[in-house]
C-alpha cells in the first residue's frame, strides 16, 4: 500500500484496523491515535469487568466511535467477545471491504494468587487472553494472506516476569509464541505480514480495579490496604503515553518482526532473548554419552556467561539462532567418532 504522506507523518489513509478492547483504556487510547491518523477502525469492546465476569459497563465501544466520529474520523462499533473473532473479522470487511491492522488488545485480569487461583479462574484467563487471540487472529489471517499484508500487535504484559497473577502471566507469556509462530507463516508465505508484541504499562480501569480488589482482599483479611502509587506517578502513566508504539508497529514502514517492545509513561524499549555461551557437557562423557548433573553444576559459570553467547532471532523459522545451532552441530561433528 502506498501512503502519500508516509514520509512526513505516519498516515493510515485507506487502512482498515480492528483493535480488541477498545472501549476503554489502552485499546480506546491506540483507536483514537490510528484514526486521526486517517485508519477507519473498528471498535471491539462488550464491557465487561476487568476479571471478565459479567457485563459491567453497556457500550463502552460506542462513546469512542462518537468520538472519533466527532472528530470527523470513521469507526463503527463492535460488541463481540473475542471468542468470536471471526463476527469481529465479518464487521471489518463488511463494513470498510478490507482488513490491515490487528490490535490484539482485550483482556482480562484475575486478581487471584497462587494459593487462590481456581480451575475456573484460570480457564477464564486464558479463553480470553489467548484463546481470544486465536479466535482473532484465525479471522484476520486469510484476510491479511489475500491481501499479501498485514499488521498484527499483541497485549502481552511486564507481569509475565512474575508478579503474583499466574493465569494473567501465562496468558501474557503465550500470545509471545503465537506471535512469533503467525510471523513465521508469514515469512513462508514471503508476504509482507508482520506480527509483534507490545508489553504496555498505564494507569487504567483495569489497574485501578485490580488495586482495589486487592484492597478489599487485604482489609478483608484483617491487614493494611496496600500502598498505592503517588496520583502523580498515575498521571504520568496515562494510557495515551503507550499508543505511539501500537500505531507505530501498526504502520506499513514498520517492519519489525516478532519482535517485543515495552511501553509505558513515554518509556520504550525493545526486549530480546538472550542466549548464554554454550556448555558442552560432551565433552566430559564424549558425544554418545548422557551428561551427568554435576558437569551442569561444574560448568554454571558458562551459563551464566552471556557476553560468550548470543540472541537468539525469533520467528524466522530457525528455532532461534542460525550460529548457536551451527555451533552445537559443529561440536557434534568435531567429537565424532
Ligand atoms: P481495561 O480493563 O481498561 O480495558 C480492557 C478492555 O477490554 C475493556 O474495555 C473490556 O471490556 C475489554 N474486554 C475484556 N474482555 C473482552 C472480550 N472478551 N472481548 C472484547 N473486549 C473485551 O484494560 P487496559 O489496562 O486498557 O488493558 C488493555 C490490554 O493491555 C489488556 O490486554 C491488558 O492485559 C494489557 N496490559 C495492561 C497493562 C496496564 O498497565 N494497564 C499492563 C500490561 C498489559
Amino acid at each position: 500500500m502506498n501512503n502519500a504522506r508516509s514520509s512526513e507523518t505516519l498516515d493510515f489513509t485507506g487502512q482498515v484496523a480492528v483493535i480488541t478492547g477498545a472501549g476503554r483504556g489502552l485499546g480506546r487510547e491506540h483507536a483514537l491515535l490510528l484514526a486521526a491518523r486517517g485508519a477507519k477502525v473498528v471498535i471491539n469492546d462488550l464491557g465487561t469487568t476487568y476479571d471478565g465476569r459479567g457485563i459491567a459497563k453497556g457500550q463502552v465501544a460506542d462513546e469512542v466511535v462518537a468520538l472519533i466520529k466527532a472528530s470527523g474520523g470513521e469507526a463503527v462499533a463492535n460488541y463481540d467477545s473475542v471468542e468470536q473473532g471471526e463476527l469481529i473479522v465479518a464487521d471489518a470487511i463488511n463494513t470498510y471491504g478490507r482488513l490491515d491492522i490487528v490490535i490484539n488488545n482485550a483482556g482480562i485480569l484475575t486478581p487471584e494468587v497462587w494459593s487462590e487461583l481456581t480451575l475456573e479462574s484460570w480457564q477464564r484467563t486464558l479463553n480470553i487472553n489467548l484463546t481470544g487471540v486465536f479466535s482473532v487472529m484465525k479471522a484476520a489471517w486469510p484476510v491479511f494472506v489475500q491481501q499479501q499484508y498485514g499488521r498484527c500487535i499483541m497485549t502481552a504484559s511486564p507481569a509475565m516476569y512474575g508478579a503474583g497473577v499466574a493465569a494473567y502471566a501465562a496468558s501474557k507469556a503465550g500470545v509471545i509464541g503465537l506471535s512469533h509462530s503467525l510471523q513465521f507463516e508469514a515469512k513462508k508465505l514471503k508476504l509482507d505480514i508482520k506480527c509483534n508484541v507490545l508489553i504496555p504499562q498505564a494507569g487504567t480501569r483495569m489497574t485501578e480495579d485490580f488495586a482495589s480488589s486487592i484492597n478489599e482482599s487485604r482489609i478483608a483479611a484483617g491487614k493494611k490496604p496496600a500502598p498505592s502509587a503517588p496520583e502523580a506517578i498515575m498521571k504520568r502513566l496515562s494510557p495515551d503515553k503507550v499508543s505511539a508504539m501500537a500505531v507505530w508497529l501498526a504502520h506499513q514502514d514498520c517492519k519489525a518482526e516478532a519482535a517485543l517492545f515495552e511501553a509505558g509513561g513515554g518509556y520504550f524499549a525493545q526486549l530480546n532473548w538472550a542466549r548464554s555461551a554454550p556448555l558442552f557437557a560432551t565433552e566430559k562423557e564424549g558425544v554418545m554419552g548422557a551428561p551427568v548433573p554435576e558437569n551442569i553444576r561444574d560448568g554454571l559459570e558458562t551459563l551464566a556467561d552471556f557476553d560468550r553467547g548470543d540472541r537468539p532471532i525469533s520467528g524466522d523459522g530457525t528455532m532461534g539462532a542460525p550460529d548457536a545451532l551451527q555451533r552445537v552441530f559443529s561440536h557434534l561433528k568435531s567429537n565424532d567418532g
